[in-house]
């Protein structure tokens, strides 16, 4: 190999670094402080207060190499290039050099650290969107081909592709300008001859080379201006790995490459596309497992187990014995260390592996429950119609027993019998949409029952809701409601204990607010309407065609099935009873009416 991690890790690092950058250390994928992610998706996030001026930077130019997580990506893993993990290489000026600098800097080091010749090089900048009030990004074009980038080889794209942003929440954004890297005509028509530029095969990104900061994104998906303008690149190490040294795929770069041909040596199946899913979701459990996350069925524990199970059923799938799981685990956390590529471990790798070991055996546990229960459906006649098993089994294998259906499919094959994914489909969706519904009815209320007491204490929710975001910030947001017609319980965001001046200041505004009498209005809306006009609510659920929206005089504005008082006269006198910790970065009060 012509270019091993170390070595393209210490020339971003480096280069940045002669360019006054300083580098500042990563951070755990699990974050700290934002109940907005689940895991570090890009290099920024931990800093994404800089950008706003909310946080003092350590230097305007800094650096770093970032471990990151996107499992939006899950079911691409088994190309050339998608992985759930990945490092990602970064660099940002915040409020230092913008356009003109970043660019410069970006063809610099790709031509000369890098030496890949500027003919291989494509970048595409942002087209402008007319609707959105944002302009096309004419000045990277500029920049582009003033350093000496073929006109042809820089294309516009549109906000989908070419505007940066964290996700749909609030948060810094901006045009951003990304390099493609041309793997050549073995991966497909050149880009001049089809007229399409082709991202999956031949021309993989190697680095977005400059998100310009200078927009942030409202709750309403409107463009405020930031203070000061900055910019966030990241490029991935992996991807840059397998462009620099001319590589099929990441799959043959130095940190799978010994462990898929171990793997594939050693299955009496072996298919590219299970060894390589099997390879990825073990590295990125590892790192997952190490930031003490344990699989689990809610959240990041529930991405976790969602990893380890299809790289099981892959190692089925591949006819692998079964103690595979295990070892190219521990091959996987040897490469680490090899390559350097190595999380801060937070436990030995014998721990690591146990629970490896935990998560396989309930694993197998579970497929000899949902086989015995299987065996038994087939031997009724009366469960196969038209040669097809029930699909209401096969749903119920997979609902109450866990049961992939992928093995379900297996096994019934097997059987002779076949199975229905279309229909298996139909009731999955039925069952999420069902399932979405009633989390968000919990969400939204947490009402227990419908005793007066409870609706007067959810009204005071709203009112506590929307009193914490005024004295402490609007990041904080609801995480859990739970109403009896004794109390409320509300569980919110917040890094540390409130103090008691704060939990003061809060009755007193619940309070005031209750001694106005205001009238709690209801109104129907559809959902964009509901967000547009700065109503509270889970925007990244599926919300029907039209939703409730209760409003309390300009002090509160949520999305919510009700029910609610008339008046806020109807209260008396709101009392915080207690409040603590409920989980990490989670702070709980509980508070009744007297
Ligand atoms: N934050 C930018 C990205 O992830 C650099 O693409």
């Amino acid at each position: 190999m012509k270019y091993t991690s170390k070595q393209i890790i210490d020339t971003f690092l480096n280069f940045f670094k002669a360019n006054g950058h300083t580098q500042i250390k990563n951070s755990s994928i699990v974050p700290e402080n934002d109940p907005t992610l689940l895991f570090i998706n890009a290099g920024m996030a931990p800093i994404k207060k800089c950008f706003t001026g909310e946080e003092e930077p350590v230097s305007k130019r800094m650096c770093n190499i970032q471990t990151c997580i996107r499992t939006n990506d899950i079911e691409s893993v088994g190309d050339r290039h998608h992985l759930t993990s990945f490092n990602m290489l970064g660099s940002w000026s915040i409020g230092d050099y913008f356009k003109e600098g970043a660019i410069k800097y970006a063809f610099t080091l790709l031509t000369e650290g890098f030496k890949i010749p500027k003919e291989k090089l494509y970048a595409t900048v942002f087209c402008g969107d007319e609707e959105l009030g944002l302009p096309a990004d004419e000045e990277s074009i500029g920049y582009w081909e003033s350093v000496g980038i073929d006109p042809s080889h820089i294309i516009k794209l549109p906000f989908e592709d070419n505007f940066w942003r964290m996700g749909d929440g609030e948060g810094p954004c901006g045009p951003c300008t990304e390099v493609f890297y041309d793997t050549g005509d073995e991966h497909g028509e050149s880009y001049e001859k089809s007229g399409v530029f082709d991202t999956k095969k031949r021309y993989l990104e190697i680095w977005n080379a400059g998100v310009f900061m200078e927009y942030y994104q409202n709750l309403d998906k409107t463009y405020s201006k930031l203070k000061f303008k900055s910019v966030d690149t990241g490029s991935g190490l992996e991807r840059l790995l397998l462009t620099l040294n001319g590589l099929e795929s990441v799959y043959d770069t130095e940190i799978f490459v010994d462990i898929m041909n171990y793997l594939r040596e050693n299955s009496a199946k072996p298919n590219e596309r299970s060894l390589r899913i099997i390879c990825e979701h073990i590295r990125t459990s590892v790192v997952i497992l190490n930031a003490k996350v344990d699989p689990s069925n809610v959240k990041a524990g529930y991405i976790l187990r969602r990893l380890m199970r299809r790289a099981l059923r892959h190692l089925r799938t591949i006819d692998a014995n079964d103690d595979m799981f295990i070892i190219i685990a521990g091959k996987t956390i040897d490469n680490m260390n090899n390559t350097g590529l190595n999380p801060d471990w937070n436990f030995t790798k014998e721990e690591l592996l146990d629970k490896f070991k935990i998560e396989q055996d309930k694993f197998s546990k579970m497929l000899s429950q949902g086989l015995k229960v299987f065996n038994e459906y087939i031997l009724d006649k009366s469960n196969i119609v038209d040669g097809y098993l029930k699909e209401e089994l096969v749903f119920k294998l997979y609902d109450t027993f866990g049961f992939p259906f992928e093995i379900t499919q297996e096994l019934a094959e097997e059987a002779n019998i076949k199975v229905n994914e279309a229909k298996f489909n139909e009731l999955l969706e039925h069952h999420k949409e069902e399932s979405r519904g009633a989390n968000l009815a919990v969400f939204k209320s947490g009402l227990a029952d419908h005793d007066p007491n409870t609706i007067k204490l959810h009204t005071a929710t709203h009112l506590l809701h929307a009193t914490l975001r005024k004295i402490l910030g609007n990041d904080v947001h609801q995480m859990g409601s739970n109403i009896t017609p004794e109390r409320l319980r509300f569980d919110f965001n917040f890094p540390r204990k409130l103090t008691d001046e704060e939990l003061r200041e809060i009755e007193n505004m619940v309070n005031d607010v209750i001694s106005q009498s205001i009238n709690v209005v209801r109104e129907e809306m559809s959902p964009e309407q509901a967000k547009a006009s700065g109503a509270l609510g889970l925007f990244d659920n599926k919300y029907g065609d039209k939703v409730s929206v209760y409003t309390i005089g300009d002090f509160s504005k949520e999305i919510c099935s009700g029910p609610h008082v008339a008046n806020t006269s109807e209260l008396g006198q709101f009392k915080i009873k207690k409040e603590e910790s409920s989980s990490a970065g989670v702070r709980r009060i509980k508070a009744i009416l007297v």
